[in-house]
């Protein structure tokens, strides 16, 4: 499974990135605007940044919300460096552009995907990932790991290219669930990706570890 942090902040990038664990980044607006990033040139110079902190690939989302402004916008966005991909929302002009990127060679990520229908529309649209939101369906007392189970299944049975990107990601246990399930990827918090590495017998047994070597050693 692919890992991908999901952030626009550029120095939890580069730690991801400093574990050697990281596949790439994804971002939304609200990320975006939480690092205080506003404006179009502050927008774009960030996207490249990032694409040059990581090897791998970045989500960039649109704002706009018709065809048009979601083609002219994502043309914009995919040529700011070849690591790009156009994050788009699961509407119907969402689906329409998804198909035009396809067709014009330009990778697409459909997001704010909250049902097995949303997901394969996409699919069929040409869609490089989809993201369904985990965390988002669990908050709503849904279950958003059921929702990977269903695209999974949807997606071997008629062997769909689209990547299954499950976002929001909350914790380490969404995690690992992500991975027996068989998402391709998964976005989440630098707090989740260091998470997995917790365990108490970890630090107790190096600590006794370290302790004997010391003793040995007089
Ligand atoms: O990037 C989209 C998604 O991962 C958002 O996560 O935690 O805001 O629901 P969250």
């Amino acid at each position: 499974m692919k890992f991908f942090i999901d952030t626009a902040n550029l120095e939890q990038i580069r730690e991801a990135q400093s574990l050697g664990v990281l596949d790439g980044v994804t971002t939304n607006p609200s990320l975006m605007a939480k690092e205080g990033i506003s404006g179009d040139a502050a927008v774009k110079s960030h996207y490249v940044a990032i694409c040059e902190i990581v090897e791998g690939d970045v989500s960039a989302e649109v704002i706009s919300t018709d065809f048009d402004g979601m083609i002219s916008e994502g043309r914009i966005l995919a040529d700011l460096h070849a690591n790009i991909v156009v994050k788009v929302p699961a509407t119907a002009d969402g689906i329409r552009a998804i198909r035009w990127f396809t067709d014009n060679g330009i990778r697409t990520n459909c997001t704010l995907i909250f049902s097995a229908g949303q997901a394969l529309l996409a699919a069929k649209a040409g869609a490089s990932y989809v993201s369904p939101f985990v965390g988002r369906l669990d908050d709503i007392s849904s279950d958003g790991l059921q929702l990977i189970e269903k695209i999974r299944v949807i997606y071997d049975n008629y062997d769909y290219g689209t990547e299954i990107l499950a976002a929001s990601v909350r914790h380490t246990m969404h995690i690992i669930e992500c991975a027996e399930i068989g998402a391709d990827i998964m976005t989440g918090p630098l707090s989740a990706i260091k998470g997995l590495l917790k365990h108490p017998l970890t630090d107790s047994g190096l600590a006794q570890f370290l302790a004997d070597h010391a003793k040995a050693k007089g």
